[in-house]
């Protein structure tokens, strides 16, 4: 996260891992019908309806917080205690082992293999659980790969948290990238589901903070509480800017979605090109996380940033330094221009 609040900007930033930004002023609301102050104690009852809606859930199981990050940190802190064993994807978004650590949770690992498409073999978290484990973690659409778990092994991880007495949380703040392909919300699959979500990566409002947790109404009641030590209340004229935005989900869904194919037809070509990158390709999401064949990534993401101006994330974040991430969805132009320095610096490191 300080990585790249701090150094990921360049001219040419293939660094995101949401779509660009959907503009103000093309949200159809009337400033006027925007408040300062408003009813929203514990949420604000349109914003939880919405959501609920959105996923066809009873607004009991919806907690509003700030952003996926904290919905991930509220949903953690509510379920772990020192000490207790949580079961987190290999690779990771780091922010999330970072909160299990916060919370000194015993922090085990499964992996996700990079020759299986990085999808997630129940046999290999069914060897990794224990009568410890409290919690498992996942990521749906996963960052980075953007792979996209079906149900069939999602409702095979909910048995083996059952089996164990613990829950599984999904992180399913890429999910809505699947586009015709995504599925309803893995918190129907039963009730040891929690998930997170947040309009951030999809939808390009990441500046509303419009985040939740779907949580059972007993967990989802604690999260309230907890959040009371850190938001309060939420911030009232972002919730009713969220209402809009989920009143025309379609249109900002559906602008951004241009933008993020276009850029993963430039990608495809490319990949199909370049012997010194192997990558999984999807049909859907908005990062890729392709391997370095011959050099270090850190070497050469060194290079593509100081002499061809372009940047993307470092496989290290995710414990994977022969890999990099790629982000679709802001700029075609720029994507087109940024994967053109790539070849460029891999020509220049042969
Ligand atoms: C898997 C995952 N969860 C949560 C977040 C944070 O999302 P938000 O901006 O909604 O806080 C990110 C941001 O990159 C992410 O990749």
């Amino acid at each position: 996260m300080y990585w790249s609040k701090t150094q990921s900007l360049a001219p040419f930033n293939l660094a995101t891992s949401g779509v660009g930004s959907f503009p103000l002023r093309e949200l159809p609301i009337d400033l006027k019908d925007i408040e300062i102050n408003g009813e929203n104690s514990y949420g604000y009852p349109p914003l939880q309806k919405a959501i609920a809606a959105h996923h066809g859930v009873n607004p009991d199981c919806v907690v509003e917080s700030a952003g996926t990050s904290m919905a991930n940190h509220l949903a953690m802190a509510v379920i772990l205690e020192p000490g207790d064993e949580v079961l987190i994807e290999h690779p990771a978004y780091g922010p999330i082992l970072d909160i299990a650590y916060y919370l000194e949770a015993n922090v085990k690992r499964f992996l996700r293999a990079e020759q299986n498409g990085w999808e997630i073999d129940p046999a290999e978290v069914r060897s990794c659980v224990t009568p410890k484990t409290r919690l498992i973690v996942i990521t749906n659409l996963h960052n980075p790969t953007s792979a996209l778990t079906s149900d069939s092994v999602l409702r095979e991880i909910g048995d083996i948290a059952r089996s164990v007495g613990a829950l599984v949380l999904v992180d399913e703040v890429y999910l809505d990238a699947a586009y015709e392909n995504t599925p309803r919300t893995s918190f129907h699959l039963g009730p040891e589901f929690i998930v997170t979500s947040s309009l951030t990566k999809v939808y390009g409002v990441s500046g509303l903070r419009c985040g939740w947790i779907l949580a059972r109404p007993d967990l989802a009641r604690k999260m309230h509480r907890l959040n009371d030590l850190y938001g309060a209340t939420p911030v009232h004229p972002g919730e009713l800017l969220s209402v809009v935005a989920f009143n025309h989900l379609d249109l900002l869904r559906e602008r951004a979605r241009g933008i993020v194919e276009a850029d993963r037809k430039l990608l495809s070509d490319f990949l199909q090109k370049q012997s010194a990158i192997s990558a999984v390709e999807t049909e859907w999401g908005t990062t890729s996380f392709p391997r370095l064949v011959n050099e270090s990534a850190d070497a050469f993401l060194g290079r593509l940033r100081s002499e061809f101006d372009t940047s993307a994330v470092p496989g290290r974040f995710f414990e994977m330094p022969d890999h990099f991430r790629i982000g679709m969805g802001v700029n075609t132009e720029m994507f087109a221009e940024g994967l053109n320095r790539i070849s460029q610096a891999l020509v220049r490191g042969d």
